[in-house]
């Protein structure tokens, strides 16, 4: 039984348009996926300063942020890497009915996980960029020093190496790190959302 069985909703009357209205801009939510060191977090992180500079009302979800808080009771499961998921599209949800553009940064390495996210989020308002980059290049750049001690057999279910990466079948957008810079990446989405 879900524990919200008796728990009835409780109607606004302000909504997302109202909210959207106020700040001139479609609430909308940027999912970045894509394996840890591919340029997930930089390449979100330089749109949004974009965005940002352009006027825009912005707020950027980054996978190693958030496991710090709300999501810190979390592991890398596969059931806690879910929950994680489905945690972020339930926060990403509000932040876009509050009319914002959100850009969220994790690795979300299960199709199920981030197609239940752009249910939560909504399709109309969902846009998944995968942040694509082979693993032997992730691996090369190792800037946080993890896959050196996931082959160690340090990080249990470390993704790319004990546990999968299920890369997107159809995104909305598709940017290759390895062989593109992060300018033209950049471009690449900024251009998708302008269009
Ligand atoms: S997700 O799989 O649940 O989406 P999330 O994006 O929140 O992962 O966190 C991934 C970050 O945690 C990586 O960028 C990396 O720095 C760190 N990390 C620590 N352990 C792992 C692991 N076992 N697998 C992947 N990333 C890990």
């Amino acid at each position: 039984m879900k524990s919200s069985e008796h728990v009835v909703r409780q109607a606004y009357q302000i909504g997302p348009s109202d909210r959207e209205k106020a700040l001139g801009q479609r609430g909308q939510v940027l999912w970045f996926t894509g394996l840890s060191g591919s340029g997930k977090s930089t390449l979100a992180n330089e749109v949004e300063q974009v965005l940002h500079t352009a006027g825009r009302h912005t707020f950027l979800l980054d996978g190693d942020n958030l496991r710090h808080g709300l999501n810190g009771d979390l592991g890398f499961s596969e059931a806690d890497r879910t929950e994680n998921i489905r945690r972020v599209a339930e926060v990403a949800k509000l932040m876009a009915d509050a009319g914002l553009i959100v850009l969220t940064a994790f690795v979300s390495p299960f199709a199920a996980d981030r197609e239940k996210a752009r249910r939560i989020v909504g399709p109309d308002r969902f846009v998944e960029i995968y942040v694509d980059c082979p693993l032997e290049v992730c691996e090369s750049r190792d800037v946080k020093g993890l896959y050196a001690k996931a082959r160690q057999g340090l990080i249990p279910d470390f993704t790319g190496i004990s546990s999968p990466f299920e890369a997107p079948v159809q995104p909305e957008l598709h940017v290759r790190t390895d062989l593109h810079s992060l300018a033209e990446c950049r471009q690449t989405i900024l251009a998708f959302l302008h269009s």
